[in-house]
């Protein structure tokens, strides 16, 4: 009989980039008093799910992130990737912020490739990789423009670029689009979703951006404004490419506005 332990079908079915929260909090210290910004958390991710985390302003959606991301340390819980404990930061993951920092006295092919070579890379295998996340962003001819040279849209563009390039498994992003105008963020939510498919990456994005989430996520989870509350979530089980005029579509994104009192 086969063994069915070393199938290929199970063991190609065993992706990587999970990620699990076990009773994760996160206090800081505010005047000499204690604030509790994440109480308890635990959450499940499977690999190559797209998850969106909403939540009222300082509810702690950036604070839950940079845990994730290992730039803050937890102070109970833990965070598991693939099943192994996190410390600190990791080429596994990449983050994705508001404003993507780039190296404005590099060009674009520069600021992607750069990364790599500090990571080992040879020049020429860093430039070949750096070109390949370039034209799936859309910018195969901006190669050679500096950084003041590009609009929101495209420096946004070129800082996904750089993190792809590290093929990370799990895509953390901030409020990526948060800085981009209504129609230049619907633009890049269609082609983060397309790269998302792609790349077959787990992908975390923080938003405040209700239709976004509703746009990207398989399900939304919503981090609670009372801290003994349960985290909230919401399946988004519609067809991709999703469709923000669709009954369906409009249906959820209304039942997430219900969850902030909003009509
Ligand atoms: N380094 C820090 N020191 C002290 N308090 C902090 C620190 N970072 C965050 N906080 C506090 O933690 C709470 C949650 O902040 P966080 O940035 O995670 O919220 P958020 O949900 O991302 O909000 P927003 O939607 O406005 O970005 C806030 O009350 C904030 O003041
Ligand atoms: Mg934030």
């Amino acid at each position: 009989m086969q063994n069915l332990t070393q199938s290929p079908v199970l063991m190609a079915a065993k992706a990587r980039g999970a990620v699990a929260i076990h009773a994760l909090s996160k206090r800081f210290r505010m005047n000499g008093r204690a604030l509790t910004v994440l109480n308890n958390l635990d959450m499940q991710i499977r690999p190559g799910e797209s998850i969106a985390i909403v939540g009222a302003s300082g509810s702690g959606k950036t604070t839950l992130l940079r845990v994730l991301a290992g730039l803050e340390e937890p102070d109970a819980g833990r965070v598991l990737i693939d099943g192994a404990p996190v410390h600190g930061v990791g080429t596994e993951r990449a983050v994705i912020f508001q404003e993507p920092r780039l190296l404005p006295w590099r060009s674009v092919i520069d600021n992607i490739a750069f990364p790599l070579v500090i990571a080992g890379e040879t020049r020429q295998a860093a430039v070949h990789r750096a070109r390949h996340y370039l034209h799936l962003v859309g910018l195969a001819d901006f190669a050679e423009a500096f950084p003041a040279q590009l609009s929101g849209g495209m420096a946004q563009r070129v800082g996904i670029a750089r993190a792809l390039a590290l093929k990370p498994e799990i895509l953390l992003l901030d409020e990526p689009f948060g800085a981009l105008d209504a129609m230049t963020r619907i633009v890049m939510q269609e082609e983060l979703a397309r790269i998302w498919q792609e790349e077959k990456l787990t992908m975390i994005l923080v938003t405040h951006d209700l239709e976004e989430a509703v746009y990207l996520a398989d399900r939304v989870l919503i981090l609670p404004r009372e801290k003994n509350s349960p985290l909230r979530e919401i399946h988004i089980d519609l067809p991709r490419p999703r469709n923000r005029s669709a009954t369906g579509f409009v249906a959820l994104r209304e039942a997430l506005m219900a969850e902030f009192g909003l009509h």
